[in-house]
């Protein structure tokens, strides 16, 4: 469906406890928009009669799902209707469960939804629970409906405290009082759907119908950026043919498209469209299309291409919220598939932030995620993964995790305390022309009478990084080594001054004490290096570009020796609230999986510390001829 039409369409879920009268309220939607045909209405009235029962809207609702297993007229999940103001589409499940796993699979996607609750019975469990879904799926917009005011006399009284009542809760997770409308509704007799009630004189708010029309028209997924996640590549004559679905945006001919993870760039050459006739030149969200580009470079299926200035994020971290619909419950440790666009990748549960509780809204630490829980998680994958936050990119940004072949959940991306690691700082200059050192690295190695390198201390804030930096700093420069501490705390008050504890500045922070460890190194010093340089990306970077200069000293202190610790008083003001972002209390810590040395501040002495850092340097950084033959050699 090619979203091109003049008309605004708007899609709506509708959500409530099963017995609250969804379906009611679906049937008399489409009628009062005249969506129902006559003969359709006429025979569930017959099919009502035949039975002893009022008008019974549910049946609607069966017929709808009838002609939807025979697939005749209605397609899988989608139920239209029009008022003058615009289109709409109800994404309607049939049953609870479906319902829930096409909210989480994206089967369905809102732009808003209506919220049904029994004004006899009240907000129960399955309210909440749906409400709280809508809110992890980003759905800002609520038409709620105080249903069946019938039962209750339509007593404004009744409608004041279910209104109270949901507006709190709607509250407390996080949505606008301006972004909810609650209308008292009777679904069995049609008050208040499409004209006002006389038997609700008292209420002077919209109608359900004019409560949807007045939902702003969101952001057309044609002026999002371009995501053309890659299913295929074809080849077909000489040319290969790049195909897939655009989600998000447009593209043309001509255009630059950036291709992620790899990073790779070459221009659209064609539009190959399916279904059409001649050649296109341009192509927007909802099109399935294939296209040539003017370079041969190496393109796959999972792979998303974008254009430059609005790339995905590159990450193999990120944290999710999710909704697990397994039997068996999600565990920390446990590997996934992990499907979002076109993507099937490995992905291990690293960390089960918590499980909430949707009734109240506490929420607990724990090892395990129950069936129909919502929880947030931080998942990894092996390689890095293109990636879009929900927030900004709602068909791109969710994801299911598959286990044997069923879907066990699914959730959306945050990238919530995780950089960005497309590489920063990559050269952005041209005509450069690097100069080679007349000075051998072996020989300012033998000038010192010891090699150097960099000890890199990570580890959290408190741990004891600085204060070992500093003595074995001491102790070595008294045993006559050439050294030198880069610390974290002192960095930042110059070369680092312009940095805050963002991801994206910590990620510049540690690029930048990297690089200026690395020359100190090349030129004979041992660097010892003090920052909590928290992200195992980061790290590994620095790793990769000085591989032979660089040794991971993990500073393991645990976080909660740290924090009773306390030196600074700053995991205190962080608890407090009063610094944001703050490592081990709201922001990650990753670990080093396998450092050179391991420090454990809370299981030794510091001088038993110091004496196993000395002991290493003077091992590792000893020099024997015979290692200084290439590349270090004369
Ligand atoms: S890093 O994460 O970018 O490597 P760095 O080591 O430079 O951090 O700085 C950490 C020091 O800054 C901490 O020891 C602490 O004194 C101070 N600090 C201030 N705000 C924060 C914060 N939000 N998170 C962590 N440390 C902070």
């Amino acid at each position: 469906m090619v979203a091109e039409t003049s008309r605004n369409s708007l899609k709506i879920v509708v959500v409530g406890h099963v017995d609250h009268g969804k379906s009611t309220i679906v049937g008399r939607l489409i009628h009062a928009t005249g969506a129902l045909p006559e003969a359709k209405f006429a025979a569930i009235q017959a099919m009502s009669a035949k039975r002893g029962m009022p008008f019974e809207w549910a049946f609607l609702m069966d017929a709808l799902q009838a002609e939807r297993d025979q697939g005749i007229t209605i397609d899988t999940t989608q139920i239209h209707f029009k008022t003058d103001a615009r289109d709409y589409v109800l994404i309607d499940a049939p049953g609870h469960k479906e319902f829930l796993k096409n909210m989480v699979t994206g089967a369905a996607s809102a732009d808003a939804a209506i919220l049904v609750v029994d004004g006899h019975d009240g907000i129960q469990e399955q309210t909440r629970r749906h409400a709280y879904l809508l809110h992890i799926l980003g759905i800002r917009r609520v038409v709620a409906l105080v249903n069946k005011m019938d039962l209750v006399d339509y007593a404004e009284r009744r409608f004041v405290e279910v209104r109270q009542e949901l507006l709190a809760y709607l509250g407390a997770i996080g949505l606008a009082a301006a972004d909810v409308a609650v209308v008292p509704v009777s679904g069995r007799n049609g008050d208040l759907i499409a004209a006002p009630s006389p038997k609700m004189g008292w209420y002077t708010g919209p109608t359900l119908l004019a409560a949807l029309d007045a939902i702003p028209q969101p952001v057309a997924e044609l002026d999002l950026p371009l995501r053309l996640p890659i299913q295929d590549v074809y080849k077909l004559d000489a040319r290969r043919i790049i195909a897939g679905r655009i989600e998000a945006g447009r593209l043309h001919v001509g255009d630059t498209l950036l291709f992620s993870p790899s990073s790779k760039t070459a221009r659209v050459a064609s539009i190959e469209s399916w279904n059409t006739s001649g050649a296109e030149i341009t192509a927007g969200a909802g099109k399935s299309i294939g296209i040539t580009l003017d370079e041969q470079i190496f393109v796959e299926r999972g792979q998303v291409a974008s254009h430059l200035e609005t790339a995905p994020i590159l990450s193999n971290v990120f944290r999710a919220r999710i909704f697990w619909l397994g039997h068996q419950p999600l565990r920390s440790g446990a590997r996934y598939r992990l499907k979002f666009m076109t993507n099937d990748v490995e992905a291990r549960v690293e960390k089960i932030e918590r499980v909430i509780d949707t009734a109240d809204l506490s929420s607990k630490p724990t090892e395990a995620v129950e069936r129909n829980a919502v929880a947030e998680i931080v998942l990894r994958a092996r390689a890095v993964l293109a990636l879009d936050e929900f927030t900004t990119s709602p068909r791109t940004g969710r994801f299911v995790l598959v286990e044997d072949y069923t879907i066990v959940g699914g959730g959306i991306i945050s990238m919530e305390g995780y950089p960005d690691q497309r590489v920063r700082g990559s050269v952005k200059s041209t005509n450069l022309t690097p100069v080679e050192d007349r000075v051998l690295l072996a020989d300012r190695w033998r000038f010192n009478g010891h090699r150097s390198g960099i000890m890199w201390f990570t580890g959290y804030s408190g741990s004891g990084k600085s204060t070992m930096a500093m003595e074995l700093e001491r102790i070595l420069f008294s045993k006559g080594f050439q050294v030198a501490v880069l610390d974290g705390d002192n960095i930042r008050h110059g070369l680092n001054a312009d940095l805050g504890f963002s991801p994206e500045d910590r990620v510049q922070n540690i690029r930048r004490v990297g690089e200026v460890a690395a020359l100190m190194a090349r030129s004979g010093t041992i660097v010892i290096t003090a920052f909590i340089s928290p992200y195992l990306a980061d790290r590994e970077r620095v790793r990769a570009a000085h591989r032979e200069l660089f040794h991971e000293i993990h500073i393991a202190t645990p976080l909660e020796v740290c924090e009773a610790r306390d030196v600074k008083g700053l995991y205190r003001k962080a608890r407090a609230g009063e610094i944001a972002d703050f490592t081990g209390v709201s922001a990650p810590y990753e670990p080093p999986p396998s450092p050179e040395l391991v420090i454990d501040g809370s299981k030794e002495t510091i001088a038993d510390s110091l004496a196993r850092l000395v002991a290493y340097v003077e091992r590792v950084f000893a020099i024997d001829e015979q290692t200084l033959e290439p590349p270090y050699s004369i």
